[in-house]
């Protein structure tokens, strides 16, 4: 079950007006890593949001997960100097060392999601792969065993 109890201090801090949708959202989301059902549901209990306001906001903006996220988040640039530079294969070869099912972005255990992003704002680095909050650059295919081992911890 879902712990409800963040949600009175995020309205609190946001405000609980229904233009206020956007940042509670992302608090929201920085709480959780997702947007859980039961946590929006509560959220439209205690603001002037209504679901209809929050299910069209929530699915417009695709940073938005809406389904539980690993505990490592993999971000890969595909941007077009990353994309040049081979993104796409490290995509490939990254998804499949984490045994991620075709259609899924998360591996079976929970334990990395990987998603692709716009320019990470670091071209001379591409390809360019954010693992949580760090930034690594040149990313080849022979350095994923090591970014993989690193996500399974
Ligand atoms: Fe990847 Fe800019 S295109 S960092």
């Amino acid at each position: 079950p879902v712990d409800l109890e963040p949600v009175a201090e995020i309205v609190q801090q946001e405000g609980g007006e229904a233009h206020r949708l956007i940042p509670l959202l992302h608090a929201v989301q920085a709480e959780y890593r997702y947007l859980p059902q039961p946590v929006l549901d509560e959220l439209c209990k205690q603001t002037d949001i209504t679901p209809a306001q929050l299910a069209g906001v929530a699915s417009f903006y695709t940073k938005f997960r809406t389904k539980p996220c690993g505990k490592h988040l993999v971000q890969l640039c595909r941007g077009t100097a990353c994309h040049v530079a081979g993104a796409d294969r490290v995509l490939e070869e990254m998804r499949r060392g984490l045994g991620i099912a075709p259609g899924q972005d998360t591996d079976p255990n929970g334990q990395a999601t990987v998603e692709t992003v716009g320019c990470l704002g670091c071209c001379s680095l591409a390809p360019a792969v954010q693992v949580d909050e760090n930034i690594l650059a040149n990313v080849k295919v022979e350095d994923l065993p090591e970014i993989i081992d690193h996500c399974q911890d």
